[in-house]
């Protein structure tokens, strides 16, 4: 079965041919981090526009690249949410037209769900079950993952999700956007425990997590260096020495991963379960690995990771999902649906299995 993916729900266009038997076969990414750039974060109506210009031409380039025509295809699988709803529109249109004109099923899948899943790409032996650490932009989960569409949340943050601390940390730091990568980068060059930095939620007797106090100890931190007069409330860190914003990155960068290493852990001793699967773009933290690698070797257990490209957004995740339910299914497929919708908020533990 060849399946092609479609991935827009936020700032990223993905685009993906994955076969059943053979994998990923090709794959094409349209960033718009330069789009956004000046703004600081991601504007929803500039992301939908271009999302609409990319599309085609990457659909093209992966048909081209892995030799094939849309005519080979068996499915279109896209993202139906959650994300931004006009950039999910225009990748839930994109599928449902090209898939209604090929007489083909189009196949919605949760974002998260393609996250999940992500790390089988490369390791398409694991067994279920397993603990997964969905850790991106905007969802930082534990989750009991059973099988495909069988999703039980064991914890959740309680406020920012830990990407959007890195994004904010590094604006607080100067340090531009998207934040994680940057921090990363800054952090490479810090001594981290020059500030103190507090862990929320370690201690607790639960598997929640909370950053936005992270956020507002890094906020009075940087208030309180002398080179950083505030100006009308503002922020002004142009003049932090840059010793002094990689010391603070490194901070921060051993708090978050330090809660987020020992609640996964906590995960596995609670589940008794001995596989871990991380995903979504924080998964790319070199940090991370480091401290889950190291805490799941004390206690004998394994850590799955998704090759470092496609740990952020991208269309290959979404193309596996597509064939791992379309391979699952039971139900035949109805061609002749083509009324969609998307679904910008949307829990993953309401998905149901194939
Ligand atoms: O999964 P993703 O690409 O998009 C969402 O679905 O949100 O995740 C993006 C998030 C951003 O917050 C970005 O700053 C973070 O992942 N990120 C990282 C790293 N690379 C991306 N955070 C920490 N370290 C990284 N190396
Ligand atoms: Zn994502």
């Amino acid at each position: 079965m060849l399946v092609l993916g479609i991935e827009t729900s936020c700032d990223e266009t993905g685009v993906a041919l994955v076969d059943s038997e053979r994998g990923l076969l090709a794959q094409a990414l349209h960033s718009q981090v330069d789009l956004h750039e000046a703004y600081g974060g991601v504007v929803p109506e500039l992301a939908s526009r271009d999302h609409i210009r990319r599309l085609l031409p990457l659909t093209r380039s992966v048909l081209t690249e892995a030799r094939l025509t849309r005519t080979d295809l068996d499915a279109i699988a896209y993202t139906q949410g959650p994300g931004l709803a006009g950039a999910l529109l225009v990748g839930a249109s994109f599928a449902h037209g090209l898939a209604y004109a090929l007489r083909i099923p189009a196949l919605p899948i949760h974002h998260l769900e393609g996250h999940l899943l992500s790390p089988l790409i490369a390791a398409p032996d694991l067994a279920f079950p397993f603990v997964a650490l969905l850790v991106s932009g905007g969802h930082t989960q534990l989750m009991q993952v059973g099988g495909i569409g069988d999703y039980k949340l064991l914890g959740d943050t309680l406020d920012d999700a830990a990407g959007e601390a890195f994004d904010k940390t590094a604006k607080l730091l100067g340090l531009g956007y998207p934040g994680g990568p940057a921090i990363a980068a800054a952090a490479r060059a810090g001594r981290p425990g020059r500030f103190r930095l507090p862990r929320p939620m370690l201690g607790s007797d639960d598997l929640d997590m909370s950053f936005s106090g992270l956020k507002t100890a890094v906020m009075t931190l940087v208030r309180a260096q002398p080179s950083t007069p505030a100006s009308g409330g503002l922020i002004d860190s142009t003049r932090l020495p840059a010793q002094t914003v990689s010391d603070i990155a490194a901070e921060f960068q051993e708090a978050a991963t330090d809660v987020l290493a020992a609640k996964a852990m906590a995960a596995l001793a609670r589940t008794g379960l001995s596989s871990l699967v991380v995903a979504g773009g924080v998964g790319a933290n070199l940090r991370l690995r480091e401290k889950l690698d190291s805490a799941a070797a004390r206690r004998s257990a394994q850590v799955v990771y998704p090759p470092i490209a496609l740990c952020t957004d991208n269309g290959a995740m979404i193309a596996w999902a597509g064939a791992l339910r379309l391979r699952a299914t039971r139900r035949p497929t109805d061609v002749s649906a083509q009324a969609f919708t998307v679904r910008p908020r949307w829990p993953l533990d309401t998905l149901e299995r194939p």
